[in-house]
């Protein structure tokens, strides 16, 4: 008895001490590639995402993948974008098995806005349904009141008909906002403008350009919009391009692949998922991704990258080790 005591209580002790070291170590740095913990000493699972900031705090949403399965939206929050701590599951599949999103569905690419008019944090998914590949090509909605959620589940839909894969949302200064797919078996671009409550397309929704592309990251820097994009080679890596446009139904014009470094032709084996515009700072934006792992999706790392206008020109460069201190650098 006395010694299955001592053998829980030094067990409780090395698994107290271990987390209150995970706490301990404050990260200062972002280092794409490496493992990511949380404040718990956990791994970040947060894939395919996108960031909200609100009240001070960022709030990074993204896929809750197991080695291959998708188990809905993770929320992690952060003061400074390098210590998140793990916020829940911000949407769970349904045990409901006749739910659009019953288990077993697909969730990818989660990104969440704010509207202010109805007060509602408003998430789009894309959703495939359980059991049927990625033939259903739909998008999901859901709602919550607080930006950790939980998030209810409203509907999912093909916007206007259209199959809706590789997704992103981006809201305008104007506070309009819009949602940017990939359509007809990922063949098309399109961008739909959205409704005041952010919760539907409207039918001000057209194709952007034909060209077979996806994992879509839409950005605007002194009234011209910008536009990431990578190839259609499933998990595996590809060339990334830029789009840019004086207006967002365009026309686009592709002006080429803005990566540079080692291996940036591939997109330095990753794919875009998000460009987050660093609140307060004028002109600085970064850039993420995901280096996808298909033989265990949790593992998939992510990589972040401060984006550097050169010349007029959006360049991304390979940085191993790098922290917000980067954009006050001049050049
Ligand atoms: C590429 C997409 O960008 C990912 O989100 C995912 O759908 C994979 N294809 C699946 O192969």
């Amino acid at each position: 008895m006395m010694k299955k005591a001592l053998i829980a209580g030094i067990l409780a002790w090395m698994l107290g001490s271990s987390s209150t070291h995970a706490q301990q170590t404050k990260k200062s740095s972002i280092l794409s590639d490496s493992i990511w913990l949380d404040t718990q000493g956990q791994v970040i699972n947060a894939h395919g995402g996108g960031l909200l900031y609100q009240h001070k705090t960022w709030y990074w949403y993204g896929e809750k993948r197991g080695r291959s399965q998708s188990e809905g939206v993770n929320v992690y929050s952060s003061k400074d974008l390098y210590n998140w701590q793990f916020e829940g599951l911000a949407l769970s599949p349904s045990q409901d098995t006749t739910s659009d999103i019953a288990e077993g569905c697909l969730m990818e690419r989660p990104k969440v806005i704010y509207n202010k008019k109805t007060k509602q944090y408003v998430m789009w998914v894309h959703l495939e349904l359980r059991g049927r590949g990625y033939a259903a090509a739909r998008a999901a909605v859901a709602v919550s009141s607080t930006p950790a959620g939980p998030f209810t589940f409203l509907k999912s839909f093909r916007p206007n008909g259209n199959m809706s894969r590789d997704m992103n949302l981006f809201v305008d200064d104007d506070g309009s906002a819009y949602h940017i797919y990939s359509s007809d078996e990922n063949m098309d671009l399109r961008l739909a403008k959205l409704t005041d409550d952010y919760l539907s397309p409207t039918t001000q929704d057209s194709l952007l350009f034909r060209r077979q592309r996806e994992a879509p990251a839409l950005f605007k820097n002194a009234g011209l919009y910008y536009l990431i994009t990578s190839g259609c080679t499933g998990w595996a890596p590809n060339q990334a391009s830029l789009h840019t446009s004086s207006s967002l139904f365009g026309p686009w014009t592709l002006v080429g692949d803005p990566m540079t470094g080692p291996n940036a032709n591939k997109t330095f084996g990753g794919q875009s998922t998000y460009v987050l515009p660093v609140p307060g700072k004028k002109n600085t934006f970064i850039y993420m991704g995901d280096r996808w792992n298909p033989k265990d999706l949790k593992d998939s790392r992510y990589q972040w990258l401060p984006i550097q206008f050169k010349d007029g020109q959006v360049v991304i460069e390979w940085v191993d080790n790098w922290n917000l201190q980067q954009f006050n650098k001049k050049g």
